[in-house]
């Protein structure tokens, strides 16, 4: 039998530490870091300060050694919706987006404003940080208050967040504001709720204005947050081509418009801080405009569980368009990326065995890179996260991969076969610590406590 993992000595809440682990980071020069015996020091102001093997090491600061775990940079979420965390698991099963909108998510984020968001956004927030995701983008509801008091707890626990109130004037579920107001008084409260949060704490936490998508916004709500995003130098986000209904609902809707990506075209919302979610059906003309514009993709595998599909993304790759990975909460299985990256290997590794004349990416290295480096590109964030590299701020987590393994006597071989284990066998609570910027956040350990609620470790640290 191996021996229970270790807690971690030293508890290291904040730089400087240095930590001696497995380190397991793709790199910016495109190469992969598999450091078997490696030390990673986190310097006072969370920077990381230096990463190599551990018969190298000659830094001052203290180590705790928590082999045989694997530490790993923070994986970065680009698309999820904060209200929605309860309907996690339970997926839409053939119900086309639209009723699944109206009569399953919208009940569920009516009850989301600023009382719940108080009550529920740090559990959530938690549950980030105990899967390893550092830096989610978020949807919130589109009650103000309830995107402002999200934003007051990532800003008190030292998350890294990327979050808008949801945005719509059509299909709406806010009865109360009359059709002639609703428009311009949630455009307004999205600029103060920007004015007020983005670039908090040196860009720990952003803005991101977020039209829900076509369907649910009048063309001035496109038009005008496009507008508001690019005068305070924020991102903006909605929903692009996710399923053949959608589609239909897109033409008859918006008939002046040659396909889905020019409505948004002709809203203005093209470019390097533009998010788009799913991005499943697109014309060769759209791609084209996509890449040419610097938009990014949010490729959530969690698609083929709700009716719509599997996204060539080879293809995107190929093209050169900035892709990175979602989860979709609540859209899916479980907010973990190990399972938005075993659901998206699995689907594209029959995409090949169906079209094997199709590019499919497979390696877990790659997907892994997905994850982290490449969503930190998109974002254009990857000069401060994405990876274990020196200088950039020490957003990361511990795994402990080896009591993944069912049983003990397995010779640590190969990489990608230890890859396999962490990415199709992850457990909640296999993270034990996590960090952002260099500070322990609230999380891990959530899983583990006996009666099941939530009761974050004091300070988020691992405990014995
Ligand atoms: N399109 C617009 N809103 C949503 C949503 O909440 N979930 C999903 N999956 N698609 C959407
Ligand atoms: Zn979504």
């Amino acid at each position: 039998m191996e021996t229970a993992p270790p807690s971690l000595p030293g508890n290291p809440r904040r730089g400087p530490f240095a930590l001696r682990a497995t380190l397991v980071s793709a790199r910016a020069d495109g190469s992969f870091l598999f450091e078997k015996d490696g030390i990673l020091e986190v310097d006072a102001s969370g920077a990381i300060a230096s990463v190599g093997p551990a018969s190298a090491y000659r830094g001052a600061a203290t180590v705790s050694d928590v082999r045989p775990m694997w530490l790993l940079p923070g994986m970065i979420d680009l698309h999820g919706h904060l209200p929605q965390f309860p309907m996690t698991g339970m997926n839409a099963y053939g119900l086309e987006v639209m009723p699944w909108i109206v009569d399953v998510m919208s009940p569920m984020e009516r009850r989301f404003d600023g009382e719940r968001s108080r009550e529920k956004s740090l559990e959530y927030l938690s549950l980030f940080a105990a899967s390893g995701t550092t830096t989610p983008v978020l949807y919130g509801s589109v009650d103000e208050g309830a995107t402002d008091a999200a934003f007051d707890t990532a800003a008190r626990h030292g998350f890294r967040m990327l979050l808008g109130q949801c945005l719509m004037d059509r299909y709406r579920y806010d009865g109360a504001i009359p059709d002639s107001e609703v428009t311009e008084r949630r455009l307004r409260q999205s600029e103060a709720l920007c004015l007020k949060w983005n670039g908090h704490d040196n860009g720990r936490l952003r803005y991101v204005f977020t039209p829900r998508f076509a369907p649910s916004c009048s063309r001035e709500m496109m038009r005008e947050s496009a507008a508001l995003a690019k005068k305070h130098g924020a991102y903006w986000q909605t929903h692009l081509s996710e399923t053949p209904g959608e589609m239909v609902t897109i033409r008859e809707t918006f008939p002046e418009c040659s396909n889905y990506l020019d409505v948004y075209d002709q809203a203005g919302g093209l470019g390097p801080r533009s998010i788009f979610a799913h991005c499943v059906f697109l014309s060769a003309g759209e791609l084209e405009r996509m890449r040419e514009t610097g938009c990014i993709v949010a490729h959530c595998p969690s698609n083929v569980l709700n009716t719509a599909g599997v996204m060539d993304l080879g293809r995107y790759v190929d093209l050169g368009l900035k892709v990175g990975l979602g989860s979709d909460v609540g859209g899916c299985a479980d907010i973990s990326m190990f399972s938005a990256i075993s659901l998206g290997w699995v689907c594209q590794s029959v995409r090949q065995r169906l079209r094997p004349e199709d590019s499919v990416v497979l390696s877990l290295q790659r997907w892994l890179e997905l994850a982290t480096l490449s969503g930190a590109r998109a974002l254009g964030l990857d000069g401060q996260i994405g990876s274990l590299e020196v200088g950039k701020e020490a957003d990361m987590f511990l795994a402990d991969v080896p009591s993944l393994r069912i049983t003990d006597g397995f010779v640590d071989k190969w990489v990608d076969q230890l890859l396999t284990l962490l990415v199709f066998r992850a457990r909640p609570g296999m993270v034990r610590a996590t960090w952002v910027r260099g500070s322990a956040v609230p999380g891990p350990g959530i899983f583990e406590a006996p009666e099941r609620r939530f009761r974050p470790h004091a300070g988020g640290t691992v405990t014995a």
